[in-house]
């Protein structure tokens, strides 16, 4: 049976670095509040004379590319998880083909689903590979929160969460895993704990006007921040366990566990809950904040050009977020 393997792996991360101090100026917070409840001391926000979620992407593409030894035009699909598109439509994807400079032989998808965005991605793109459909897959999650956080103390508990950045993993057949499974869950009912309104379609027309959004706000992050950590922690530890009991393996097996990037405390709960060693769990949310779809492959590109990732080791991903969807994959690397 074909199965699908990643690789190559890389990340980009906008050059501005968001102190809590510097947040502290703009919004009543402080350092404090900031590190004790979330963990993170700083975070990137993207300038707007040189990044994109496109562009971001690119480069993070490139440099997976370039560790993959393999060039653009190998490139067959892509799939790219984010929930902050460049524009409303068309989707990223398209303008990550254009900015790799790749014509029109190739497919690129969009995937929408938060957090569990990049988890998702990579489950389609293992699926197509395992059919033989493509043979290069560019899976991407690429994210600009930060222009749609509300920077007063109003917006507070999601302005000095969120971050920008992006990674990428190319993935190609293997005659054994790789990617031993994703498991994907999602439950509707919700969605709006943690959702941005506009410009959503379901507005009558009169109210759909640029200024009456404006004058809302409705555009901005909304998120009621204690429902979803005690919805996350739950499924965190449900569907790590359903991967590792669908592969037959125990949860000690695990040689490094690269959580979405959600909050520092929510990793350290999952990690006692499964009494995982400090050296088993990745954190990287020190330095990036929440980057929503891009908090796994920034992590786990991080993780590798560190050393802790090496051949034949288990690596579990696991996500949760708006939707609220959650997911896990497990890859033998
Ligand atoms: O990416 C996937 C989805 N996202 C998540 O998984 C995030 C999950 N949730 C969280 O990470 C946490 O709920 C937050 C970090 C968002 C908030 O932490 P919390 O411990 O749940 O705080 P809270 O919302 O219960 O608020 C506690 C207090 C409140 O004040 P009062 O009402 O007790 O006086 C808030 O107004 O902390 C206040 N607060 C802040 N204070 C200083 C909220 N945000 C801030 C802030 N600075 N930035």
């Amino acid at each position: 049976m074909r199965h699908s393997k990643i690789v190559g792996l890389g990340h980009h991360v906008p050059e501005n670095v968001i102190t809590n101090e510097y947040l502290s100026t703009l919004m009543d917070t402080n350092n404090d509040w900031i590190v004790e409840r979330t963990g993170i001391h700083e975070r990137r926000w993207m300038d707007p004379a040189t990044d994109t979620v496109a562009n971001m992407a690119a480069k993070a593409s490139r440099i997976a590319l370039s560790r993959a030894n393999l060039t653009e035009n190998e490139i067959d699909f892509i799939v790219f998880a984010t929930i902050t598109p460049d524009y409303f439509f068309p989707g990223s994807g398209v303008l990550l083909q254009r900015a790799l400079g790749l014509d029109g032989r190739i497919a690129a998808l969009d995937i929408r689903n938060a957090c569990s965005g990049f988890i998702y991605a990579l489950s389609v793109a293992d699926q197509f590979i395992k059919t033989g459909m493509y043979k290069t897959i560019l899976v991407v999650g690429a994210e600009i929160q930060s222009t749609a956080l509300d920077i007063s103390t109003a917006g507070r508990n999601t302005a000095v969460i969120f971050g920008d950045g992006a990674g990428a993993v190319i993935l190609q057949p293997s005659d054994k895993p790789g990617i031993l499974s994703t498991h994907l869950h999602s439950d509707g009912n919700f969605a709006e704990e943690l959702y941005v309104k506009d410009p959503g379609s379901s507005r009558p027309h009169a109210e759909r006007q640029p200024e009456k959004i404006l004058d809302t706000s409705t555009f901005k992050v909304v998120m009621n921040g204690s429902q979803v950590f005690k919805h996350a922690i739950v499924r965190f530890i449900e569907v790590i366990n359903e991967a590792l009991d669908a592969n037959n393996l125990k949860k000690d097996d695990i040689s490094l566990l690269v959580p979405h990037q959600a909050n520092l405390r929510i990793s350290q709960y999952i990690q006692q809950k499964l009494a995982l060693s400090d050296n088993q769990v990745y954190n990287n949310i020190m330095r990036y904040g929440n980057t929503t779809a891009a908090s796994i492959p920034i992590a786990l590109s991080e993780a590798w050009a560190e050393g802790k990732i090496r051949e034949n080791d288990l690596i579990c991903l696991a996500a949760f977020g708006s939707g609220f969807t959650w997911a896990s994959a497990l890859i033998r690397w």
